[in-house]
């Protein structure tokens, strides 16, 4: 399986511990009066849903306007980095705010081609996992179980990864479960579809 050169990239440290810190307290610990957040700590991970591509998960969009000012320009940063080291970017979409369990994962998936454009890049906060690529399959039991199909890469606390071309559309991307996992949240930056 060959990727195009950049087509995945993983940019690390581009936050710093204390921005870090500064992120995750806004989204688990400070007190706020933002009700949707409010509710979002209070809402148990989804596990039901027998064919959910996200096990022992939630998700919330949280627009830029909401963030707390020092955060805020943070994130813009962020986008400045993403804009650096991908094609001109048309507009972009609310950043959602994904949060795994302890023994959360997401299964392999392609991100809607419906509602989103050529690139899906993740802010990675808390704790470290591993990102497979491989390619989409029809059914969820035909994927490769085994490292040999798919190509691994290590996405750590504060690091930012950026797919495009071939690993946005033609690769599925899933985070692993593994045993000593811990509690993980990213922040998910979107492009939107050019019209
Ligand atoms: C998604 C997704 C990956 C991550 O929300 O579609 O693939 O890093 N998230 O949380
Ligand atoms: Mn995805």
């Amino acid at each position: 399986m060959k990727l195009s050169p950049g087509a995945v990239k993983i940019l690390p440290d581009v936050i710093s511990q204390e921005e870090h810190d500064s992120i995750v307290d806004e989204l688990l610990f400070n007190h706020t009066e933002d009700f949707s957040l409010k509710r979002f700590r209070r809402r148990k991970y989804e596990r039901d849903h027998w064919d959910a591509a996200i096990v022992g998960f939630k998700e919330i969009e949280r627009p830029l306007s909401q963030w707390s000012s020092g955060n805020r320009i943070v994130l813009e940063r962020v986008r400045g980095i993403i804009s650096q080291n991908s094609d001109p970017i048309q507009s972009w979409l609310e950043p959602h705010v994904i949060d795994l369990a302890k023994d959360g994962e997401i299964l392999p998936h392609v991100d809607s081609i419906k509602f989103s454009g050529g690139l899906v890049c993740g802010l990675s906060l808390i704790s470290s996992r591993v990102m497979c690529l491989q390619p989409p399959q029809e059914s969820p039991e035909n994927y490769a179980k085994g490292p040999d199909d798919m190509i691994q890469v290590q996405v750590d606390p504060r690091s930012l990864y950026i797919l495009s071309k071939e690993s946005r559309f033609d690769m599925a991307h899933s985070i692993a479960k593994c045993p000593e996992n811990s509690r993980r949240m990213s922040i998910i930056f979107r492009d939107a579809l050019s019209s």
